[in-house]
């Protein structure tokens, strides 16, 4: 890995690509899910908890077997997101987890760094789904919050972090790390397909 490296004039950047080549990808999971409503309940909210633990879960596991990660992201140990999801739901683990075969799994820093892109980018929607569902009589009931208010006040701060680091991948890996998120956003969107269709209760 190089050190900085600055795009020519109306050449995108890593950060441009990563934001315009998956914004479809997470609108239409944003869509899907049910806590994406004006309105959501309690029970789409944890429902959104254990979807998100199912992914995350196995998915940190991988991004911990990365080489020369932890030197990209020094704060790495900061980022985990999964004991605040198991934290959330008083879980010590998901009750269903994405299946390997669906499980986008990073071979390098190139790649881990987009799966992070949208680990990491996952935080940025958490205050407007904690405004909307703050307006809940019920809410927070028997779930924490931890997960959506994840760094609280720092937010802004450690998604402007997180972005610099994307300043650590060289342009000719640049392809593997856009492709890497989208391959995120797309083992989501199938996690969920498979995640719906194992409901309790759900035969499909
Ligand atoms: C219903 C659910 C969701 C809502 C309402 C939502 C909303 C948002 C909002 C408002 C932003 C922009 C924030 C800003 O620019 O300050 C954002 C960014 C982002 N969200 Fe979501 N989101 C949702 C679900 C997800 C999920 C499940 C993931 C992935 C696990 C995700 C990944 C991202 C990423 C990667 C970004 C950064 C985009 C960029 O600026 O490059 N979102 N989301």
């Amino acid at each position: 890995m190089s050190p900085i490296s600055v795009p020519s004039p109306g050449e995108r950047d890593l950060r441009n690509r990563l934001r315009e080549d998956t914004r479809t990808l997470h609108q239409t999971l944003e869509s899907r899910l049910p806590l994406g409503a004006e309105t959501p309940s309690l029970s789409a909210y944890e429902d959104h908890l254990r979807f998100l633990l199912g992914y995350f879960g196995p998915v940190e596991e991988a991004l911990r077997d990365v080489q020369g990660l932890r030197s990209l992201v020094p704060d790495l140990g900061w980022r985990w997101k999964t004991p605040l999801l198991e934290e959330d739901l008083s879980a010590d683990r998901a009750d269903r987890s994405a299946p390997d075969s669906i499980v986008h799994r990073p071979a390098n820093p190139a790649q881990a760094l987009g799966v992070l892109y949208v680990l990491e980018g996952s935080t940025l929607g958490g205050r407007v789904l904690l405004k909307r569902l703050r307006s809940l009589p019920d809410f927070p009931g028997h779930l924490g919050i931890r997960f959506l208010s994840v760094y609280g006040d720092e937010a802004g701060a450690m998604w402007s972090r997180f972005l610099e680091t994307l300043g650590h991948v060289e342009e000719k890996d640049w392809d593997e790390t856009v492709g890497s998120a989208r391959a995120t956003f797309q083992a989501l969107g199938d996690w969920y397909d498979v995640w719906e269709n194992s409901r309790p209760g759900v035969t499909s």
